[in-house]
This record gives C-alpha cells, sequence and structure tokens, in this order.
C-alpha cells in the first residue's frame, strides 16, 4: 500500500468520530454508533481503493451500511478492511473515557475474516514477545512474561475487562501480587497499550469481541508486539460460522500471524471521547479538533495527527454544528 494511503484512511476515521461526537453523553449509543457508520461509509468514497469490508457492521441482511463483503473506496489498490465506526458504543453514550472511531486495512487476505463472536485474547508489547501461550494459565503466562521483561510479577500490570467471567485472571494476579487495571469497555486501546508502553501496561487478557480482535492485532502487528487468541463460539450456530471460516478445530490457537498474516497492514484510530492514548474530538467556535493515530506495518512507524476541522469548509456529510 501506497505510505500516503495512511492521511487518506485517517480522514475516514476522522469523520466518524466527529459526526458521532455529538451523541457523547446523550444516552443514544445506537444513534452514536449510526452516526459514525454514515460519515464513515461516505469518507471512504473519496479514498483510492479497491476496498472489501471483511469485518463490519454485520451480514448484508442485517447492516445497511459497512456489511461483511461491501465493497469501499472510489477505485485504486485492492485492500481488505476491518471497521468498528464506534468501539464503545456505551462509553459514547455515557460519555466515559476510551471510546475511539478505528480500522484496519491490509493488502487483500491480509486480515481474519473473524464473525462475531467471542475471542480469548493475551497480548503483550514487544520485549515480552514469544513469552506468551494461551494454552498455559493466567499464573504461568505472568510469570513468565514478568520474567521477559526483567520485572518482578509483583510489578506486572494487567488490564482487563471488568467482567465476572474473568475472575480466575483476577484470582490469579491477585496470588501472585501483579496489579490489576479494570475497564469497563473498549477492549482495543487498551491492547494498545501492552505495546506502546506509555501507560504502564504490560499484559492484557481475557475474553473481548472477535472483531476488535483483529483490529487490535493489526496494531499489534505495527508495533511489534505479541497475541494469541481463541475463538470461543457458543452457540451451534456460532460453531458452524468457525467452521465456515475454514477453521476446523474450534480450539485452535490464533497466533498473531494466523490474525493478521502480513506487515502491509495499517491501523488507523481517532479519539472519540477522551481516552489514554488519544484525546476526544473537541469543538472550538472555528473548528472541530480530532487526534488520531495512524501505524504502518512496513516501517512501524507510529504517527499522532491533530487536525482542525474548519466548520464552513467541511463536506455536509460531516455535520458538524
Ligand atoms: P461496543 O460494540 O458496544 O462498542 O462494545 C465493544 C466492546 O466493549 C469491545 O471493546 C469488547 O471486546 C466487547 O465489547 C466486550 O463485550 P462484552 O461487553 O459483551 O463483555
Amino acid at each position: 500500500m501506497d505510505r500516503s494511503l495512511v492521511l487518506e484512511f485517517a480522514r475516514v476515521t476522522e469523520a466518524a468520530a466527529i459526526n458521532c461526537a455529538h451523541w457523547i453523553g446523550k444516552g443514544q449509543k445506537n444513534l452514536a454508533d449510526g452516526a459514525a457508520v454514515e460519515a464513515m461509509r461516505k469518507m471512504f468514497d473519496t479514498v483510492p481503493i479497491s476496498g472489501t469490508v471483511v469485518i463490519g457492521e454485520g451480514e448484508m441482511d442485517e447492516a445497511p451500511m459497512l456489511y461483511i463483503g461491501e465493497k469501499v473506496g472510489k477505485g485504486g489498490i485492492e485492500v481488505d478492511i476491518a471497521v468498528d465506526p464506534l468501539e464503545g458504543t456505551n462509553l459514547t453514550a455515557k460519555n466515559m473515557n476510551g471510546a475511539i472511531a478505528v480500522m484496519a486495512i491490509a493488502e487483500k487476505g491480509g486480515l481474519l475474516h473473524a464473525p462475531d463472536m467471542y475471542m480469548d485474547k493475551i497480548v503483550v508489547g514487544p520485549k515480552a514477545k514469544g513469552a506468551i501461550d494461551i494454552n498455559l494459565s493466567p499464573e504461568e503466562n505472568m510469570i513468565n512474561v514478568a520474567k521477559a521483561l526483567g520485572k518482578d510479577v509483583s510489578d506486572l500490570t494487567i488490564v482487563l475487562l471488568e467482567r465476572e467471567r474473568h475472575q480466575y485472571i483476577v484470582d490469579a494476579a491477585r496470588k501472585l501480587g501483579a496489579s490489576c487495571k479494570f475497564i469497563s469497555d473498549g477492549d482495543v486501546s487498551p491492547v494498545i497499550a501492552t505495546s506502546f508502553g506509555t501507560e504502564g501496561i504490560d499484559m492484557m487478557m481475557g475474553k473481548g469481541g472477535a472483531p476488535e480482535g483483529v483490529i487490535a492485532a493489526a496494531a499489534i502487528k505495527c508495533m511489534g508486539g505479541d497475541m494469541q487468541g481463541r475463538l470461543t463460539p457458543e452457540t451451534e450456530e456460532e460453531v458452524r460460522r468457525v467452521h465456515e471460516m475454514g477453521i476446523d478445530d474450534v480450539n485452535k490457537v490464533l497466533t498473531l500471524d494466523d490474525l493478521v498474516s502480513t506487515d502491509d497492514v495499517c491501523f488507523v484510530a481517532t479519539g472519540v471521547t477522551k481516552g489514554d492514548m488519544l484525546n476526544g474530538v473537541r469543538f472550538t467556535d472555528k473548528y472541530a479538533v480530532t487526534h488520531t493515530v495512524v501505524m504502518r506495518g512496513v516501517t512501524g512507524t507510529v504517527r499522532f495527527i491533530e487536525a482542525y476541522h474548519d466548520y464552513d469548509r467541511k463536506p455536509d456529510y460531516v455535520k458538524i454544528k
């Protein structure tokens, strides 16, 4: 992919973030999501790619826009795209930290076509690459990761969604004296924090959305961290969907290379509400101000873009006022 495309991709998540920012704190998560989807979809029409949505808002008959298989872009290089126009719908509805508009773009065939179900995830930064094994217990993984990082396990910080299903991870951390950072929603940003290294987070563990898992894996690939996942289908229908993806063994360990099989990948996210990595959308008298991170797998460059969007000169599908 031409490197200048990352700026085009940034425009797409910026539009999504601006459009849904009006719904911050309004208790309307579906309307917020819809606004992000609409702006993202329309902005794609300006981007010189021939893109196929491989992770999107649902199957063709469930979603009017950005459905799986939908073609986007005004023509150009063929790419596959995983979108989450609003990651953290609850966070947005409640004006809580950490909502983002996000997507991953890869050369054709480069992203796992993860179905909408849960995935068990374990993620670390570059220094602990190779030290994780999702088949081992949380305790064993914490000990191995601490060793790789050259720190005492009691100095390890693990980020995880605060859910009853994760009590076994919390128990292991408590036993070892490791620290847990709980999040209420939105596990893409915390996954990235493991590899970005600025927030004191060493490891992410636990079950979250599989689509979010693939999108986050794109960032981990760009930053040189490590990740493993395992799909956890809960119904016959979900098992069928796993098999349909060509995965015979539903317990298959998905390595980072299974999740994202190419270095020709980009990750792009714009903050909607304020977060640890990205500022949320701000509105001044003249501008909507956005904060975006773009990453490229080929070079590993992580770039932050602060953009000032003039209200009077924006296309009308980005409803700023
Ligand atoms: P939204 O789809 O509402 O944005 O929620 C996203 C999310 O918090 C993900 O980040 C996470 O992987 C998943 O939902 C967790 O699912 P659950 O809330 O069912 O535990």
